[in-house]
């Protein structure tokens, strides 16, 4: 769903329960040294949920990130096809570079919703594609 207007969206009632669900998931989130709290909500195309959070490490370079918790759940409970995915932080970040690879190799049609921790925040939604154009996939490899 896009929104070139720029006019404020309504945002469907599925989406916000899917924030309100990603919140308390934020609330789970181990991260003791940049107390920035992630929770991220994958959903699937049969509409199972797969939830994660960030889980920091004392090492820092072994970070996860709450969107490669939740695919990584959604993996190995054999899921893989997915159809959005709503993330929320303090600041309402979109994924980092490195979610943007991980979640595409799964499909280019993911639509990505991000929220913050308040509720205030505006939210907003954008195609993974769009998020990642040019990305290296299964097909670039001999
Ligand atoms: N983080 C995520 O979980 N997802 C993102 O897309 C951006 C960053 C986490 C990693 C780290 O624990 C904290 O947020 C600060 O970067």
């Amino acid at each position: 769903m896009s929104n070139p207007s720029q006019e404020p969206m309504a945002i469907p009632d599925e989406i916000l329960d899917l924030l309100c669900k990603a919140r308390q998931v934020a609330k789970r989130a181990y991260a003791p040294y940049s107390k920035f709290s992630v929770g991220a909500i994958l959903v699937d195309r049969e509409g199972r949920e797969f939830h994660g959070c960030n889980v920091e490490n004392a090492s820092f370079g072994l970070t996860l990130c709450a969107e490669r918790s939740a695919a990584v759940r959604a993996i190995s409970e054999g899921s893989r096809n997915w159809s959005k995915i709503v993330i929320v932080s303090p600041s309402a970040v979109a994924p980092c570079g490195a979610c943007r690879q991980f979640l595409i190799e799964f499909g280019l049609e993911l639509d990505v919703w991000i929220g913050g921790l308040d509720e205030s925040i505006p939210v907003r939604n954008v195609q993974l594609s769009t998020l990642l154009p040019n990305a290296i996939s299964m097909t670039d490899l001999p």
